[in-house]
């Protein structure tokens, strides 16, 4: 069975079975890899993509789901990865081992999609639902200060 949506702004028709995770048509079959596998029950975030401008977790999501949708990666989020959460991300070194990142970074682009200025417990509270095994919080939070233009 054929499902079409939009990746990334490229249309794509995959014949797939329509049950297969949307994580694993993105990864697998699309071949962008910037998306992870962390726990695949909806509970790490490590999946997140923004599925017609709202994050959702690709881990559970059957590619059905899909059909007919607009659905952003990492990789769709600039051509130059250039979005101002992945510059503050890198100015402020965010990543240690990476795995959850792109994760937060979709959570954290539609926090600030939704409210431009958060305060510490608007961040807490939006990201509260990534995982980050190492650690990283801290500059997370800084990170989304930063991107929303608090360059402290
Ligand atoms: S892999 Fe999807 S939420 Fe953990
Ligand atoms: S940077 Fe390692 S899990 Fe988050």
């Amino acid at each position: 069975m054929a499902i079409d949506f939009e990746l990334n702004g490229e249309k794509l028709s995959l014949d797939i079975d329509p049950a297969m995770p949307l994580l694993w048509a993105i990864r697998e079959i699309a071949g962008l890899t910037g998306t992870k596998y962390g726990c695949g029950k909806a509970l790490c975030g490590a999946c997140t993509v923004h599925i017609n401008g709202q994050p959702m977790r690709s881990c559970i999501l059957p590619t059905s789901a899909a059909e007919g949708v607009k659905v952003t990666t990492i990789e769709g989020l600039t051509k130059d990865g250039n979005h101002p959460v992945q510059v503050a991300w890198r100015e402020l070194n965010v990543a240690q081992c990476g795995y959850c990142q792109s994760g937060q970074i979709m959570s954290a682009v539609d926090l600030l999609n939704r409210i431009p200025n958060p305060t510490d417990a608007d961040i807490d509270e939006a990201m509260s639902g990534n995982i980050c095994r190492c650690g990283t919080y801290t500059r997370i939070r800084k990170a989304i200060h930063r991107a929303a233009g608090d360059q402290s």
